[in-house]
Order: structure tokens, then sequence, then C-alpha cells
């Protein structure tokens, strides 16, 4: 293989760009498939049709290296190393749809040069069902790996560059493969741990499950911080300094969202219980996080007394900060339930506002914080957007009808808050 060997990628949703991106920035020809014509076309003008910092700038950078295709065959043609990345959304089953998947695994020819590589996150036993499906097809020769990937909406070109690590599930047969794949990520000089395809797939399940557990632990400490007075962000500082628990993912708020958690969640309990297992724990983490974001909904009432006929301003509608993936985002939820209340919803996201269309109905888009607060009985931050964090309290309290702050997020200074006229509630404080 030549130094720097041309890499396909298969799928450029938001894993797939950002890999593509990443390993054409580490100097690979990069080809890659999707079978959007209108997202090829797009990728092709230069365009990128999501926003992640930093991967408009690096797509632009590599142009020359990024080959964007419908067909397989030039993607199969140049790449020896074909990195699947579609999506597998979850089914009303709770498990994960697997359909494009095999779609591709359909598609792929038999060669015995080249291998899978699956970046699709898929619920542990599915590099098995791959090969058994292989052998069916008589395409033994393909070779299969497992490279789970870790990154964070909102920072996932930082999080490709920069791993804490990377997992390499390669069975016997495919070591060769394994290899491959393992000395793509030498150029980032993190640790590299090698398994077996069932425990790959695993590490990235148990790992998006164990962090949504420490959301839905910390929500349930906020939540009785509230009875008993306390304040969840001392206690997350005075519990995260412990270095068996650690200080990230214990900020408490509205739940967590997004495209990963609430799917990898559902898949890993979903998972267990096809093979006769009851996930117990994992059960309440999707329970607790549910109820959280209806919390919101109370905190204002409290204030307010009944929702009808109020103006309830959401400041924030992307799932997290520096993405406009609406994906299983908070905001969905609460403009429905803020409705069925009776109150009017109107709201402001700085990237989100499109996506947030198509998901959230009767709500009044806004261009400004200022122009969503205007009139407002109460404002809830539902996203914690940094811009939010420098509003000028002052301007902001002679646009509202009543100065009341749900922070969904605990994004601002309470003291400051309230010593500037608002009632503030925030999540366990
Ligand atoms: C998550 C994982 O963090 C990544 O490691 C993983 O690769 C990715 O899923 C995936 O499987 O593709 P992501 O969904 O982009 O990444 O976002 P996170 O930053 O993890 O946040 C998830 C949700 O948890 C957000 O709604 C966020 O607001 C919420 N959250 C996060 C909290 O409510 N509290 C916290 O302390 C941290």
């Amino acid at each position: 293989m030549p130094d720097k060997p041309a890499i396909g990628i298969i799928g450029v949703g938001w894993v797939g760009l950002v890999s593509a991106a990443c390993f054409a920035e580490l100097g690979h020809e990069v080809w890659c498939r999707d079978i959007d014509t209108a997202k090829v076309e797009t990728l092709r003008r230069g365009e990128v049709p999501i926003y992640e910092p930093g991967l408009r700038e690096l797509v632009g950078k590599n142009e020359a290296r990024l080959h964007f295709e419908t067909d397989l065959a030039p993607v199969v043609e140049h790449g020896k190393l074909l990195f699947v990345c579609v999506d597998t959304p979850p089914t009303y089953s709770g498990d994960a749809d697997l359909s494009r998947v095999y779609a591709v695994v359909n598609e792929l020819p038999a060669s015995g040069d080249h291998a899978i590589v699956m970046k699709s996150t898929v619920p542990a036993g599915t590099g098995g069902s791959i090969k058994w499906k292989l052998a069916e097809m008589n395409k033994t020769s393909l070779s299969y790996v497992s490279n789970p990937e870790f990154l964070k909406e909102g920072s996932a070109v930082q999080d490709f560059m920069n791993p804490d690590r990377v997992v390499v599930g390669a069975n016997g047969d495919a070591i060769w493969s394994g290899d491959a794949v393992a000395a793509l990520y030498e150029p980032l000089g993190c640790p590299v741990v090698r398994t077996d395809v069932a425990s790959a797939e695993m590490i990235k399940l148990a790992s998006n499950a164990f962090l949504a557990t420490k959301i839905s632990f910390i929500n349930e400490i906020a939540n009785v911080c509230e009875e008993v007075g306390s304040d969840v962000k001392q206690v997350a500082l005075g519990m995260g300094l412990d270095p068996r628990i650690g200080p990230s993912f214990l900020n408490a708020g509205i739940g967590y969202g997004g495209s990963c958690f609430p799917k990898d969640v559902s898949a890993l309990k979903q998972l267990a219980g096809n093979s006769g297992y009851h996930f117990q724990l994992l059960t309440s983490v999707v329970e607790v996080n549910e109820l959280q974001k209806r919390r919101v909904v109370n905190k204002l009432k409290k204030h307010l007394g009944t929702l009808i006929g109020k103006d309830i301003a959401l400041l924030g509608l992307a799932f997290k900060p520096h993405t406009d993936d609406m994906r299983e985002a908070s905001s969905v939820v609460l403009a429905a339930r803020l409705q069925g209340e009776g109150a009017r919803v109107r709201a402001y996201d700085p990237v989100a506002e499109d996506r947030a269309k198509e998901l959230i109905t009767g709500t009044e888009m806004c261009d400004t914080p200022l122009d969503a607060l205007d009139g407002a009985d109460a404002a809830v931050i539902v996203t914690e957007w940094p811009e939010f964090a420098e509003l000028d309290l002052e301007k902001v309290k002679l646009r509202m009808k009543s100065p009341v702050i749900v922070d969904g997020r605990n994004l601002l200074d309470a003291e400051k808050v309230r010593a500037a006229g608002f009632v503030y509630e925030g999540i366990g404080r």
C-alpha cells in the first residue's frame, strides 16, 4: 500500500463528511459516495450542507483531494479501505435500522483487496451478521473492520484531529485491514485500542450509554437539589474533582438530545432485551431524560400561573450549541408542550432556524434574541449558545412584558440576573 492510501467513504452525512475532510487534511485522496444526488452536487460546488465549525474551511482547503460521487464504482476503484458512514436511525421498536448498511454490503463487489470499515453505529454482533451475509453472497474475501467514531457535533473536526482514543476491531481473519486502519490514525498520536469486532461495537454503545447515564444522574441530583436548597453546579464541581468521577458531562439541564445518545441508549437497551436481558438502568436513564424536558413547563407555571395566552420566548433550538442539528432536540418537545398549554411561542436560534422549521410548527422564528423576547411573559434558555450569556440584561428587561427567565442549561450567572431584577429559575439551583 502506498504511503498515503486513498480512502473510500460511503455516506457523506455528518460522520462521513467530517471523516472525509479530516482524512484529506492528513494527506489522503478521499473518494466519497452518497446516494443523495442533490447533496453530491452541493459538495461538488464546494458548499457544505451542514453546520460544523471548521468543516467548510477544511473541505475548501482540501478540495483537490476530495471527490464526491453518486456511483460506488469509482470509490471502490480508488479506495481499498471503504468506510461505511451511512445512518442507522432507530426503528419503532428501538432497534437500529440497518437497512442502509446492508444496502451497501449488497452493493459491494467481492474483492480480496478491499475492507469494509464500519463507522456507522451498529449493535454489537452486526459485524458477525455481516460476515454471514457476505458468505451467503460469496463475498468472503471482503475484509471487515469495526472503527466506531467518538466525535461530538460542534467540535467534530477538533475531535477527529485530537482523539482520546481510536478503536479498531478486527477478527483474526482481517488483521491486515485492522493494521491498515490503525495506521491511518498514527499521525494523530493517540492510543489505538485493538479489539475483536464485537467488542469494538460494544465500546461505542457502552460509551454513549454511560455518558447519557451520567447526564440523567446529574439531572436527578439537580431535581433533588431544588427540593433541599443545594446548588447542582457547586455539587457537580465538588463531585467532578474526584478523578474516579471526572468533571465532564455533569451539566444539569433539560435533557440530552441529538442523533446519538437517544438512539444508542435505546439500541443498547433493545440489544440487551432481544438477548433476554432487561437493562433496568438504561430504562430509567431514558425515562428521566423524557421527564426532564417537561419540567420547564411547571417552572413557568410556578411564576406565570396558567400559560394560556402567554408569550414564551425560546432562546436556542438546536440540541446543543455550535450545531444546527435538531434531531431529538429538547426544544421540539418543549415547544409542543407549551403550545399544548395554550402559550404562544417565539424562538431564536443563531443557526438552526431552517432545520427547526421542519420540526416545530406554530412557532414564530425571530431574527435576533431581542425580537424573540419582545413582549414575552417569560424566556427559556433551551440551548447554551454563548451569545445568550452576553445579552444586555437591561435591554432584555425593557423588551419583556415580565422579567422571568428559566435557564434550562444553567448558562447565566444566577446572582447577576436576579440582581438585575429578574425572576431566575435554573435547573437544580
Ligand atoms: C455524542 C458523544 O459525546 C460522542 O462521543 C459520540 O461520538 C456521538 O455522540 C456519536 O455517537 O456520534 P453528540 O451527540 O454530538 O456526541 O453530543 P454531546 O456533546 O455528547 O451532547 C449530547 C447531549 O447531551 C446534548 O443534548 C447535550 O446538551 C447533553 N449534555 C451533555 C448535557 O445535558 N449535559 C452534559 O453535561 C453534557
